[in-house]
């Protein structure tokens, strides 16, 4: 049996009760199990995305809390520092909390991983996704 780790993750209480209803839902035996595919399945994620390589065309889908403090001045100086790839923006208030954003990108395929890259560790980003085609 491969040696396993016990770890301790502060996590928002709603996003918990979401992962465990849908967790329950699925029927996993557990939330390690399920906590164990979603960190498999994000890091599938990010190598795929590695092996993209010369100019492509996409989009960053993006989902962040505005009232975070400082984040959203965070985000749009990342954005201007990375102006050269991207081609529009479109910005939609989702909720009270969320906005929703959206980053038409064209450029190598290296560094628009690396603006998906630096706006995804933000605390306050709640998701992102990178599509390139
Ligand atoms: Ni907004």
């Amino acid at each position: 049996m491969k040696r396993t780790e016990r770890i301790c993750i502060s996590v928002p209480s709603d996003l918990l009760a979401e992962f465990d209803k849908v967790v329950m839902d699925i029927g996993y035996p557990n939330r390690s199990k399920a906590l164990q595919d979603a960190m498999r399945a994000f890091l599938a994620e990010l190598k795929s995305s590695k092996e993209l390589s010369g100019m492509v065309n996409g989009a960053i889908v993006m989902i962040y809390e505005h009232g975070k403090p400082g984040l959203v001045e965070e985000l749009l100086e990342i954005q201007h520092e990375h102006d050269g790839i991207i081609a529009a923006t479109l910005h939609i208030h989702l909720t009270e909390e969320d906005c929703l954003e959206v980053l038409a990108v064209r450029g190598e395929a290296r560094q628009i991983r690396e603006l998906a890259d630096a706006l995804r560790v933000k605390k306050g980003v709640k998701a992102l996704r990178a599509v390139v085609l």
